[in-house]
């Protein structure tokens, strides 16, 4: 059966639970990796940032209103301000403001519109260390779960003297995820991030493509040929053709040597053209894709699993 995959290394393609089960639960909570390694994931994802204290946080966001409580907070009423970003001018409360200790004090909240609500204010911001404690806890008992790692935002945090790169790769380094055999990618938007962990260790790197061209920061116009990554995560809409065709991406990516991971794939968002999630991952996996994101990531198993 393995043969008959058309991944670039003829396995299995890789589910990986994006910001965990976020389709189900707040994103990027224990509770939301927990039920994503319980459905069977092969990866999880969190996204990085960093406190003012220099501490790895898990937040798709490098700001606290979309996924915390924080606007109930009158203690950090006063503390929000305005910000320049590449994406625009934001007011808001930022994570590189605040402490670690300050920002325990907050609970998750769902972010992604028309979702549940209901596990709201329950659940504690995820440190990068508590994550890799989950898969070590995990790897202990048998089951592998490996971690799909975003450093987000990794120049801006340079400019504020909390670089990355050591931090990450010490804290990877420290908890020994080789040795326990956990698999480990790093990926980002940003290649020169990408270029300086590539100097100092040989983890597998994926290269994220945003198709924004708003978002220049983000490498919007990586080409296929300049890449030196392990692989390419991209937008779904780079394979997938609004007629219900495919491109030839994978096909070009997979003869560069590069595997591909596709971002992202929502139960209760799906592109013009398909008709159901479950459409989607077939066109995706039939056109040879290395892996996924998925915010329902039982979806992508179970479709994954009769290919
Ligand atoms: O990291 C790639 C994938 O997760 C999609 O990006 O914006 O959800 O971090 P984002
Ligand atoms: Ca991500």
């Amino acid at each position: 059966k393995t043969s008959d995959y058309k991944t670039l290394n003829k396995e299995k393609p890789i589910v990986i639970a994006h910001r965990g089960a976020s389709g189900l639960y707040p994103e990027h909570t224990i509770k939301a990796y927990e039920t994503a390694i319980e459905q069977g994931a092969d990866f999880i994802e969190p996204d990085l940032v960093m406190t003012s204290d220099g501490v790895l946080i898990i937040s798709h966001d490098s700001y606290l209103s979309a996924t915390t409580n924080i606007a109930d907070h009158p203690e950090f009423a006063d503390r929000k301000t305005s910000r320049e970003t590449p994406l625009g001018v934001q007011e808001d409360w930022w994570v590189d403001d605040f402490t670690l200790e300050e920002i325990k004090t907050l609970k998750a909240r769902q972010a992604f519109k028309g979702r549940s609500k209901a596990h709201d204010d329950i659940y504690d911001i995820v440190t990068f260390e508590e994550i890799m404690d989950l898969a070590i806890h995990h790897a202990n008992k048998g089951r592998i779960v490996g971690l799909h790692i975003e450093a987000k935002w990794p120049n801006y945090f340079a400019s504020i003297g909390h670089d990355m790169v050591d931090p990450l790769l010490n804290g990877i380094e420290k908890k020994q995820l080789q040795k326990l055999g956990i698999p480990v990618f790093i990926q980002c938007f940003e290649p020169s991030f990408l270029n300086k962990v590539s100097q100092k260790s040989d983890l597998p790197l994926i290269q994220n493509i945003a198709i924004e061209k708003t978002a220049k920061p983000m490498g919007w116009d990586i080409k296929i040929e300049d890449t030196t990554t392990t692989g390419l995560g991209i937008y779904k809409e780079l394979v997938l053709n609004s007629d219900g065709s495919t491109s030839d991406y994978v096909a070009r990516a997979h003869a560069a040597g590069l595997v591909v991971h596709v971002y992202t794939l929502r139960d209760d968002a799906v592109m013009e053209g398909y008709s159901s999630v479950e459409d989607e991952l077939i066109a995706l996996f039939n056109a040879g894709v290395d892996g996924v994101w998925a915010d329902f990531p039982a979806t992508a198993l179970k479709v994954r699993d009769a290919l």
